[in-house]
């Protein structure tokens, strides 16, 4: 109802409008209903603002005025929280799920018979609030989950938050930002409309936008927090959903779509919200389980990353279909041409495909796709597409099938076929073309690109479009030539000036201290990856080491290194005899590139020794420091699933491939709890 506006006394009159907005805002975005219209809405804004006005003392923290954003802070601060945020462990399969419910049964005491809530798992970015004596108090991001961001004055502008609730002790909550579909799809077209790169899905859009140093920035993003626990605070509730009830209680968005099922009741309710997802607001890409009771959930207790008491069950990848526009050839750094469909752009698991690799000639005329095909795809956990098959009854009647190519697209050499398993294996006996010509721009642009990732000499401020200038302007024909550019032939560059020019400089002179390993991998050597350039860096120290000894020599001592199997030793010696490779390493060294190896100790009595992993996908650690665990430990690391790996480490998003590699050799794929159990010697 809207008050009518009778003579009151000013600050009576602006608690009741404060109380009137907070209600409406609770109904237009907890409720998604709302009760007044968008002008019924502004003119009580409006009103509140005027009496603030004239008694700017009513204008505190928590009126609906102050919503709009604060001042820009000018860095990010970091602040450390009382607990932890912890992420979940994942499920993908019914088995997945009864070994999480075996263990949940082992950890409750005989006679326990937990009840579980089935709630979405929201596609966006963690956040932590708290309140305190009812009001916001602090927003953090997960950040590495003991610490994270002050992002409190953009918290302040989320939608259906409210500045102020009616509790009064300490109440923490965990919950997810998002951005509704049909608000990023609005925002999209103003985007575009202004130039800007329209958002792929919602949950990069909302995570940019948290962490954007100028609240008032923030507070144009359709952006709305969606609560799921919490930490602190929920005394009174003995369990789970009880709190979920009694946080909208309180005027909290929460996405009130929780089941409350025995244990028999998960399957039927993880579907039902697979079955539903489509028409919920916001993204949903899986479904989380979790034990009910507060009192069992403390029995089960947590390992170092997961609590024992919730898993989170990833839906399957979507599919869909589509046309293909066009298929072209690309060429890569070793020269290998890859087919590529270009497609009408679909949406697909929250993102637009417009393009889905097609491997090779071999498995494309397989799948015997062609332009102008109706084509059935796939996302599965990896970022590139796939395609599936073909429609053939919506098979338009003029269509041919591809011609495989006989040059080289970019620099039109003859291209010849090889096996392409020593670098594909999970290609397995399929021929691959292959551009031979090593001074083929698209082969030069790529080996520049490898060499300047992060993973490799980390080149800072070197982007894909400048290094196809620098190739095509023939400022550059190596990696080598990098350490030569000149400012003033840079800063000529297109969309460059002398500001970026001295940034690239400095970026590439930085990288003239990386470590040998990183300039290993930089070379791109074949079939020699972070982790087999570490231990290569290892044994030989340097790189004026590696170009002084005798070819046999290096056979012999490279032969020696674990895990490095005969396909790789050849690669290595293979590179290091041609001269056009070493006069590139020549003159990288000449230029002073590459800081000298320090031999590390080798464990050999540790909780891992004797056993191999190979780890991939999206972990709760930094990858590089995963590995270092399990070197300390006395495990071996290795960068693709081999026929001697004993385990495959998969993380979240692990592709396809390395999962039917390991299921080929027999090697065990296990989760991120596993691997730590197993570190702490269990
Ligand atoms: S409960 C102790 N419930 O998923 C773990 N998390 O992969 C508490 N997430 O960091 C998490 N929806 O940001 C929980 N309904 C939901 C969720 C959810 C999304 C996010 C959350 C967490 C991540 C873990």
């Amino acid at each position: 109802m809207i008050y009518a506006s009778v003579p009151m006394d000013p600050k009576a009159r602006h608690a009741a409008l404060a109380r009137e907005i907070a209600a409406h805002d609770y109904r237009y975005y907890v409720l998604d209903d709302p009760g007044v219209t968008d002008a019924q809405f502004d003119a009580l804004l409006r009103e509140l603002r005027a009496i603030e006005k004239e008694h700017p003392e009513l204008a505190t923290k928590a009126s609906p005025s102050q919503r709009v954003g604060g001042e820009a802070r000018p860095n990010a601060v970091k602040v450390k929280r009382k607990n932890r945020m912890f992420s979940l462990d994942n499920a993908y399969s019914a088995e997945d799920v009864a070994e999480f419910l075996r263990r949940v049964g082992e950890g409750l005491p005989d006679g326990e018979v937990p009840a579980f809530t089935v709630e979405p798992k929201l596609d966006g970015a963690s956040i932590e609030i708290v309140y305190e004596a009812g009001h916001l108090h602090l927003a953090t991001t997960r950040g590495d989950g003991e610490t994270g961001e002050d992002i409190t004055q953009n918290a302040r502008t989320l939608r259906g938050v409210p500045l102020s609730i009616p509790y009064d002790g300490t109440l923490t909550l965990r919950g997810e930002v998002v951005i509704y579909r049909k608000d990023l799809e609005r925002m999209n077209e103003v985007r575009e409309k202004e130039g800007l790169e329209p958002f792929a899905n919602p949950r990069n859009a909302a995570a940019g936008a948290v962490r954007m140093l100028d609240p008032k920035e923030v507070a144009k993003r359709p952006l709305r927090a969606i609560f799921y626990q919490a930490v602190e605070g929920a005394a009174k509730a003995p369990s789970h959903s009880a709190t979920l009830a009694w946080l909208a209680e309180l005027g909290l968005p929460t996405h009130r779509r929780e089941a409350l099922v025995a244990a028999a009741g998960i399957a039927e309710a993880i579907a039902n919200i697979d079955r539903a997802r489509a028409t919920y607001p916001f993204e949903t890409d899986g479904a989380v389980v979790k034990v009910d009771a507060y009192r069992h959930q403390d029995m089960l207790g947590e390992t170092s990353k997961f609590p024992k008491w919730a898993v989170a069950y990833k839906f399957q990848a979507e599919r869909g279909r589509t046309r293909v526009r066009d298929i072209v050839v690309q060429v890569g750094r070793t020269g290998a041409l890859t087919p590529v469909a270009e497609l009408d752009p679909v949406e697909l698991a929250g993102t637009t495909v417009s393009r889905a690799s097609l491997h090779n000639p071999e498995h494309l005329a397989k799948l015997d796709v062609r332009v102008g095909d109706l084509v059935e795809i796939e996302k599965a956990g990896e970022i590139i597409p796939q395609v599936l098959s073909v429609v053939l009854s919506e098979r338009p009647k003029d269509t041919a099938p591809f011609a495989v190519p006989t040059e080289c697209p970019i620099c039109k050499s003859k291209v010849s076929a090889k096996l392409r398993e020593e670098e594909r294996p999970e290609l397995g006996q399929e021929a691959a073309l292959r551009c031979m010509n090593r001074t083929c721009p698209a082969q030069v642009m790529g080996r520049i690109i490898h060499f300047s990732r992060r993973f490799s000499m980390d080149i800072e401020n070197l982007g894909e479009v400048l290094v196809e200038q620098l190739v095509e302007k023939g400022l550059v024909h190596d990696v080598a030539d990098l350490y030569d550019l000149e400012l003033d032939k840079l800063a000529a560059l297109d969309r460059m000036g002398k500001k970026s020019a001295k940034n690239v400089i400095d970026g590439i002179k930085a990288s003239k201290a990386r470590p040998l390993d990183r300039l290993l991998c930089g070379i791109g050597i074949p079939q020699v990856g972070q982790v087999a350039a570490k231990q290569l860096a290892t044994e030989m120290g340097t790189l004026e080491a590696l170009l002084a000894m005798p070819e046999a020599e290096l056979r012999e001592r490279v032969g020696q290194i674990k895990g490095f199997g005969p396909k790789m030793v050849d690669s290595i010696v293979d590179t290091f005899a041609d001269p056009k490779e070493r006069a590139i390493i020549e003159k990288l060294v000449a230029r002073g590139v590459g800081t000298p190896a320090i031999r590390a100790e080798v464990v050999t009595d540790g909780a891992l020794s004797g056993k191999s992993f190979c780890v991939t996908g999206v972990l709760s650690r930094k990858r590089e420091d995963v590995h270092a665990s399990i070197l300390a430990a006395g495990g071996e690391v290795h960068d693709g699933v081999k026929k001697t790996t004993t385990y495959l480490v998969a993380g979240e998003k692990t592709g396809q491939s390395k999962k039917d590699q390991a299921k080929k050799f027999g090697t065990e794929i296990i989760g991120e709890p596993r691997l730590e159990a197993m570190l702490r010697g269990e």
